[in-house]
């Protein structure tokens, strides 16, 4: 690990895990990076600046409103000289104000103003980080691409156990040198095309026919290709979470709409089928609502195929994706299943995942998956969807290579 020549803006907030940033200040100079420290009001009760200014070796700041500091715009110069910025220990009182926006303070302000990429170590009491505002606060950083390293879970100096934590001063260190190493981009100059979600086929104006599909996958998968340099275009399905970072994203309501919108993305290089597209459309919508006539029958629902989008991408042809991917989301024979869905379908690779109950894929933040390619199937264990999305982004960067 090199971190000689880069700079961190260290922000301190106010905890008991403070003084352990004086050893994280010593760990980041012996690698040989520059550290600015920002002291919160709350901060100061739990270290000094003279410590932090002894083990920077620079200035520390903690006031928004000296003459001398914003004379030069303190606030807005400070994260410019800086690669990353750290909160360590990230308070409660401190994420909330980054979730909010709220720039009351120079730390709060700096962290509105800047540009540079935010790493956050939590540290609290563990009721605190479980309290729904805290868990609302950081799911809101983490949309934004706020980088989270702990806390870890165990003795806490309140007397309680769990987590809270303050990661230990080497994994953050850890956690610092990853995202300051330069990017691994094995997919610059791919294109990926990945569907993700639902879809919803009408009934009337108002109703529809969908799946419990959250897109969350999907959506994961498209992120980590583009972690990895790809351009990628992501055709999503009516879901409720942000589109990611960094991808272009084209919104689609019904199954024919995303085959049209696949179609238009074309050529790529791989084509990532995620989505959850409904079988069947309702043959002739209702162009109004269907009223309830009293005493009437309910009204008989036709169905009809809709197209088949992984099968489409998969057909030989020039404008086929080198490597297309499907996924088979089944309750039962799972891999019986998946084998003969890639046959049929004539796709290269088929992500497979029990989506009965019990597993809680559908709109759950895990997955646990089967890859299928020509060589035969592998297990993976169960993980976060990003980290199934990570992996599988790994796979496609070696295929393509
Ligand atoms: C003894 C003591 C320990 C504290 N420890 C923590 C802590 O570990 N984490 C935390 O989020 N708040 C802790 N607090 C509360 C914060 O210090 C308080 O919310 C403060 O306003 C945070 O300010 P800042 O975020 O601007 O630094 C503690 C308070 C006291 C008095």
């Amino acid at each position: 690990m090199s971190l000689a020549g880069k700079r961190v803006l260290l922000v301190v907030a106010g905890g008991i895990a403070a003084f352990k940033a004086l050893e994280l200040v010593r760990l980041l100079r012996r690698e040989g990076c520059g550290v600015t420290a920002v002291l919160t009001a709350g901060g100061a009760q739990f270290v000094t600046a003279l410590s932090l200014q002894a083990l920077t070796e620079a200035r520390v700041y903690s006031d928004l409103f000296s003459l001398t500091d914003e004379s030069e715009m303190g606030h807005i110069q400070l994260s410019r000289a800086a690669d990353l910025v750290v909160v360590a220990p990230a308070s409660a009182d401190i994420l909330a104000k980054m979730a909010a926006g709220l720039a009351d303070d120079l730390a709060s302000t700096l962290l509105l103003a800047t540009d540079k990429r935010v790493l956050v170590a939590p540290a609290m009491n563990v009721r605190m980080w479980q309290h729904p505002a805290t868990v609302a606060n950081m799911a809101t950083l983490a949309a934004r691409g706020v980088a989270v390293v702990g806390p870890d879970e165990g003795a806490m100096a309140c007397n309680e156990f769990g987590p809270g934590r303050l990661a230990e001063p080497p994994a953050i260190l850890a956690a610092i040198a990853s995202m300051l190493a330069p990017p691994v981009r094995p997919l610059a100059g791919r294109h990926v095309l990945v569907t993700s979600g639902p879809t919803h086929e009408p009934i009337d104006p108002v109703r529809y026919l969908a799946n419990r599909s959250s897109g969350r996958q999907g959506h994961a998968i498209a992120a980590a290709l583009g972690a990895l340099g790809a351009r990628v275009t992501l055709v999503s399905g009516p879901v409720a979470i942000p589109d990611p970072p960094g991808v272009e994203v084209r919104h689609v309501e019904t199954a024919v709409g995303m085959l049209a919108a696949c179609d238009a993305a074309l050529p790529a290089d791989a084509a990532v089928c995620a989505a959850a597209v409904a079988d069947w459309r309702v043959a002739d919508a209702a162009a109004q609502k269907l009223k309830k006539t009293p005493g009437a029958a309910p009204p008989a629902l036709t169905l009809v195929a809709n197209p088949d989008i992984l099968a489409t991408l998969a057909a030989p042809g020039p404008r086929r994706p080198r490597l297309v991917v499907g996924f088979a989301a089944e309750t039962n024979d799972l891999e019986r299943h998946a084998a003969d869905k890639r046959r049929r379908k004539g796709c290269d690779w088929i992500v497979a995942n029990d989506v009965s109950e019990a597993g809680g894929v559908m709109g759950g933040g895990e997955n646990e998956v089967h890859l299928l390619t020509e060589a035969g199937i592998e297990h993976w264990p169960r993980a976060a969807k990003e980290e199934v999305a990570r992996l599988l982004a790994q796979r496609i960067a070696v295929a393509l290579a």
